[in-house]
Formats: C-alpha cells, sequence, structure tokens
C-alpha cells in the first residue's frame, strides 16, 4: 500500500535538477508504438513536453498537463523553440475530467506508477472522461520485475489488469523497458533499463 501521490513540491525539486527520467525525446517504448497513436493526443504528467512535442511535430493535436509550472514553462519554450504548435497546461491530472473537450488518445508515461492507492480510482474515472468512447491510453510503468531500489512504486501485472478490468478492454500489455537519463549510474536498474509494462487500453463505453 503507497499512503499519498507526490506533491507538485515533490516534482519541482527534481525537476531543479536532473531528473532521472528526462530523457530528452520520447521513451522507446511509446516509439515502437507511435505509428498506431493516430488522432488528437493529450499527455498526462507531460514533464518537459517530449512526448506532445513528437505528436505535435507530426501535424496532430497535441496537448500536455503537468501540475509542476516551472516545467510547463520548459515545454512551452521548446515548442515555441521548434516552431510547433501544442498546447500546455498546468493543472493536476486528477482534474482532467474538467478539460472542456475529449481526445483520441491519453499518454501516461511515468504517472500511474507514481500515484498512491488512493488516487488510482480517481485517475481510472478521469482518464476515461476525457478518453472518447473508443479511444485509448498508453501507459507505461515501472514493474514488479524491476527489483527494489531507487525510482517510482513498482506496478504488478494483476493489478493492471484489475484496475482496468470495467469499462476498458486492455488490448496489450507487454513487458518492456524504460530508457533512464544518460547520467543515471548504469546499475541504478536492471541492465538494460528499468524492467516495465506498457498497457493499451481501449475505453469501451
Ligand atoms: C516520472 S515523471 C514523467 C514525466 C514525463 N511523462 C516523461 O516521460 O518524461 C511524472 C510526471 O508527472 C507529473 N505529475 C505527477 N503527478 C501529477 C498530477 N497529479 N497531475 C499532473 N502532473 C503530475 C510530474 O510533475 C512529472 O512531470
Amino acid at each position: 500500500m503507497t499512503a499519498s501521490s507526490p506533491s507538485p513540491a515533490d516534482f519541482r525539486q527534481a525537476y531543479a535538477g536532473q531528473p532521472p527520467w528526462d530523457i530528452g525525446q520520447l521513451q522507446p517504448a511509446l516509439a515502437e508504438v507511435a505509428d498506431q497513436i493516430r488522432g488528437s493526443v493529450l499527455d498526462a504528467g507531460c514533464g518537459t513536453g517530449d512526448a506532445v512535442l513528437f505528436f505535435a511535430a507530426r501535424g496532430q493535436d497535441a496537448y500536455g498537463v503537468d501540475f509542476v509550472p516551472e516545467v510547463i514553462a520548459t515545454a512551452r519554450a521548446a515548442a515555441a523553440q521548434r516552431g510547433l504548435s501544442a498546447a500546455f497546461l498546468v493543472m493536476d491530472a486528477l482534474a482532467l475530467d474538467q478539460l472542456p473537450r475529449q481526445f483520441d488518445n491519453v499518454i501516461d508515461c511515468g504517472l500511474f506508477h507514481v500515484l498512491g492507492d488512493a488516487d488510482r480510482t480517481p485517475y481510472l474515472r478521469v482518464v476515461r472522461h476525457v478518453l472518447r468512447p473508443g479511444g485509448r491510453l498508453w501507459l507505461v510503468c515501472f514493474s514488479e520485475q524491476e527489483p527494489p531500489g531507487p525510482g517510482p512504486r513498482r506496478v504488478a501485472r494483476g493489478e493492471l489488469e484489475s484496475a482496468f478490468a470495467d469499462g476498458w478492454e486492455i488490448e496489450s500489455l507487454e513487458r518492456v523497458r524504460m530508457q533512464a537519463a544518460a547520467h543515471v549510474p548504469a546499475d541504478a536498474y536492471s541492465p538494460g533499463g528499468p524492467q516495465a509494462y506498457r498497457l493499451i487500453a481501449r475505453r469501451v463505453a
């Protein structure tokens, strides 16, 4: 049981340094399936915005939300520098149901695995709300195969299967690796990178 989710202050501190997850590009586990991610995209917990900018560069309608204002400023500056049209909002991802629109896809690259147990049900509710019926969630999280150590909580396959049992069709749940930033010591995680899951779940009506 994990008591509570981290606060914006926890992440602000991480972004003041070099966050181990900030690799400056789309995570390979998402790049592998990027051609299947068509239509509008909302990245929940977008950080510096690499995923949003990837899809914006392909001409897709791309939004990112994060609750750390400084990191949203960084993402906006990166979009401006690259001349890309993308929207970045400072907001709590647990309030996604406040957005006045729906998306074809939601990306979660490292958000679910930082949430405390009590926030999982609200998360699932708002992600469903912001996805159009038939839309897909593309989620990458640390898995229970990654030994205890630094980084977020490890998520078991069964936790994902039960979280997405109702109102969702799990189209794919595969073992993948996450890539850590270049400055992270090679022995901080499993050889080849943190063991992870990539879940593709379709919202059913
Ligand atoms: C592990 S980082 C991953 C960032 C980014 N998706 C990436 O792959 O580089 C998790 C991100 O989620 C954000 N976050 C965590 N909880 C959040 C919440 N409740 N609402 C919005 N953003 C949140 C953090 O500020 C952080 O940027």
